[in-house]
């Protein structure tokens, strides 16, 4: 299927997007000290269905081999950076550094995003690497164009999150998005010389998603087949957008849920 949609595939997406934005506002709001993973993840699952949409990440697997993944929202606290499993129910402390990742299924077509809360008294180095990876997202969109290299985005975000000391997660990138959950072109959030050169074109439906740790980019996954974590056990934070590429810059698709 093409990478680029039509406006008519475009005008859906961002009926979806507002409804996946919305969700995740309603998540955000319940995410405070003593709630719970497996409540978050019920609000995801009653919004999309009082709306008509379905839950992208339920059941998905990145290859065959993945067990299903187990919810609509993913939900990763304080070292996880990634992909955290709603169930088992765990319970959100005081403190914590909770990472929001929620994607649906709107008119058959999908959306993706996410955002990271602080909960309540969270260490004020924390809260910068938060705030840090929320503007680098805003740095990587400024980089978006028709005409521009894919690679101009990473360039953004490293530019502003490296000389903090911040480490960016390598292993993991932005995608496209849209007809699947993951599809081309891979989007890196630092410079990647070995990554395919794609130059971005109007129509294209991208999901822009830093992932910043406050110690090393080196991350590993947990036994569960899912939650991937740093490797040295540091905080880390990750904000994600679906937009779409225009001639003068980009359009968002999933408005931000906390601005
Ligand atoms: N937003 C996530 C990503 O792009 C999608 C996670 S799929 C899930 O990596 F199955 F893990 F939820
Ligand atoms: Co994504």
């Amino acid at each position: 299927m093409s990478l680029i949609k039509t406006p008519q595939e475009i005008a859906i997406l961002k009926e979806g997007g507002v409804i996946l934005s919305e969700t995740l506002r309603k998540i955000r709001a319940a995410c405070v000290a003593g709630s719970t993973s497996e409540e978050l993840d019920q609000i995801a699952l009653d919004e999309f269905k009082a709306r008509g949409a379905t839950p992208s990440f339920l059941n998905y697997r990145i290859s065959p081999s993945d067990p299903g993944y187990p919810g609509a929202l993913c939900v990763s606290i304080n070292d996880e950076v990634v992909h955290g499993l709603p169930v088992p129910a765990r319970v959100i402390k005081d403190g914590d550094i909770v990472g929001l990742d929620i994607g649906c299924w709107y008119k058959g077509l999908c959306t993706d995003m996410a955002t990271t809360v602080c909960v309540g008294n969270v260490d004020p180095r924390v809260r910068a690497l938060s705030e840090a990876t929320r503007e680098g997202l805003r740095r990587g969109i400024k980089a978006v164009r028709a005409g521009a290299p894919i690679s101009d985005i990473g360039a953004a975000i490293e530019d502003y999150i490296a000389p903090k000391g911040y480490g960016i997660v390598r292993d993991l990138v932005g995608h496209g998005v849209g007809h699947k959950v993951h599809e081309d072109p891979q989007i890196p959030n630092y410079r990647e010389p070995r990554a395919p050169h794609v130059i971005m074109q109007t129509g294209m439906v991208l999901a822009l998603e830093p992932m910043v740790a406050l110690g090393t980019w080196k991350i590993k996954q947990l036994n569960d087949g899912w939650t991937i974590v740093t490797a040295d056990g540091k905080p880390s934070a990750h904000f994600e957008v679906t937009l779409a590429v225009t001639d003068k810059g980009s359009d968002l698709i999933t408005p931000w849920p906390d601005v």
